[in-house]
């Protein structure tokens, strides 16, 4: 067996004139939560239901744990489950019926099924919840149901689209534990996120796409490495001072100062390598020229880039209107 659980080489979909997946190149790592981070219509969904059997590829190569996606669907099939896809609820029954159900159609016996469905019920925090019909569930305890179904026989390989769009921050902090959870298992998990903290939090590796192409990938780490040490966020006291204050910090930091939404604050990357100086001391040398032009700083804060940045940085670069000049 192949420690790659996916491995996909030039994956291509195209539906009339959108190359949905255009040439995607993916290895996961047996065992590892890996993050597919894009904005909508990136084609993450699409490279999914590619890998899930729910799609044909019209290009290029998909395998899970070695298995073919159109020469072996069967086999991959066995080994994967898709949160929302194969997890039917019903919305009628209560969440333990529809646990005890689907671990009866996957052929266990009723004690099993129902010691199974009361075991997960326990992990995903939906034990007093397991009574009720889940049509008055909330929306996170919804998408808890969801996924404790499609792991009801533990998959080596569980898709979760975009698990956490729309929650709250504590239910989407569950779904996270509970991703922990089935990755602690063994199970290799290949998440699609629209937020890059979700991916920083959970992944061991991402890929990020952006109109149908891997345009970076690696470590949570390599991608912040790629975008420069952090950066520094400043809140003046008079917003009349904040061009001044954009001067001054452009000529001690080096690098772009970018006007915040509200009148007062600042916020500017604080350079890469080229310099020995860490990112603290970047910051103090600019908090100290603005008080020598007088510039009153309220309040700042140093920030670790973030890979809101990271994107922003990847998918701002000039490539498309180069490629169109
Ligand atoms: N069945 C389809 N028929 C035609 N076009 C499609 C179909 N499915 C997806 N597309 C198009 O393919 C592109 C990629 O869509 P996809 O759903 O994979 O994106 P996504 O990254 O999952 O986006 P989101 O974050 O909004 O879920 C989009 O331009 C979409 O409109
Ligand atoms: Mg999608």
């Amino acid at each position: 067996m192949s420690d790659l659980a996916i491995e996909t080489s030039g994956l291509v979909k195209v539906f009339g004139k959108t190359r949905a997946v255009d040439g995607v190149d993916l290895a996961v790592p047996a065992g590892t939560v890996y993050g597919v981070l894009g904005p909508n219509g990136a084609g993450k969904t699409t490279a999914v239901r590619m890998l899930a059997t729910l799609l044909r590829p019209d290009g290029g190569q998909a395998r899970v744990f070695g298995h073919d996606v159109l020469r072996e669907p069967d086999a991959v099939r066995q080994r994967v489950s898709l949160t929302g896809q194969y997890a039917s609820i019903d919305e009628d029954l209560t969440g333990i019926e529809n646990l005890v159900l689907l671990g009866r159609l996957l052929g266990h016996r009723k004690p099993a099924a129902r010691r199974r469905a009361d075991q997960l019920l326990e992990a995903f925090g939906l034990t007093d919840a397991g009574g009720r019909q889940v049509k008055n569930y909330s929306g996170g305890m919804r998408r808890r149901i969801d996924i404790a179904a499609s792991i009801l026989r533990t998959p080596d390989v569980l898709f979760l689209d975009e698990p956490t769009t729309g929650l709250d921050p504590r239910s989407r902090n569950q779904v996270w534990d509970i991703v922990r959870i089935i990755v602690a298992q063994g199970t290799t998990v290949l998440l699609t996120t629209q937020y890059l903290d979700e991916a920083d939090h959970l992944a061991g590796r991402i890929a990020v796409i952006d109109h149908g192409k891997v345009i970076a990938e690696g470590t949570p780490g390599d991608l912040k490495a790629s975008v420069g040490a952090g950066s520094i966020h400043v809140r003046l006291r008079d917003g009349a001072q904040r061009a001044e204050a954009q001067r001054v910090m452009a000529r001690a930091l080096g690098s772009t100062v970018e006007l915040g939404g509200d009148p007062v604050s600042l916020t500017a990357r604080i350079g890469g390598g080229e310099s020995d100086l860490g990112a603290a001391e970047h910051a103090a040398r600019a908090l100290s020229d603005l008080a020598q032009a007088g510039i009153t700083v309220d309040d700042f804060s140093l920030g670790q880039p973030s890979l809101d940045e990271v994107f922003l940085a990847l998918t701002d670069h000039p490539t498309e209107e180069e490629a169109a000049a």
